[in-house]
């Protein structure tokens, strides 16, 4: 009785902290975004939540991806440029946009 209430308790808290979805989880390990980012935990860089906030387009961070700007972060170091291919950085904006929750990301198509 007493295990199956520590069971309980576990579970509560492994959702606690917000992980990555299965279909973004093999890009941020491939690209090692997951090394520097969290969902919704500042790592060494600022939780995906937190960037959804800023509201960029997502083709504002495909180009953010390729050359960051770190004036846009105060207080923390700056982010290498990675290179990831447009297809793949498309579908990591998206989903960060899609993080700001309520917030209509406009799709450009192009
Ligand atoms: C070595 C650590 C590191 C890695 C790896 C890394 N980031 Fe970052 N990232 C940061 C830091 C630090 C910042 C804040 C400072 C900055 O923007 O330069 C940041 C900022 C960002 C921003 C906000 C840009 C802005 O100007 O507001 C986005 C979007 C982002 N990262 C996405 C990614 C993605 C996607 C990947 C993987 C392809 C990735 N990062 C990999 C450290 C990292």
């Amino acid at each position: 009785m007493f295990s199956a209430l520590l069971l309980t308790g576990l579970a509560i808290n492994a959702q606690a902290q917000q992980d990555f979805p299965e279909d973004i989880k093999p890009l941020v390990n491939k690209y090692a975004c997951s090394a520097c980012h969290k969902v919704d935990a500042r790592l060494v860089g600022p939780a995906y939540k937190d960037v959804a906030k800023k509201k960029y387009s997502n083709e504002k961070i495909v180009e953010l991806i390729g050359a960051p700007k770190p004036s846009n972060w105060p207080g923390y170091p700056p982010m290498a440029a990675l290179k990831v291919p447009k297809e793949d950085a498309m579908k990591l904006a998206t989903w960060i946009n899609s993080l700001a929750g309520g917030g209509k990301a406009k799709s450009k198509k192009g």
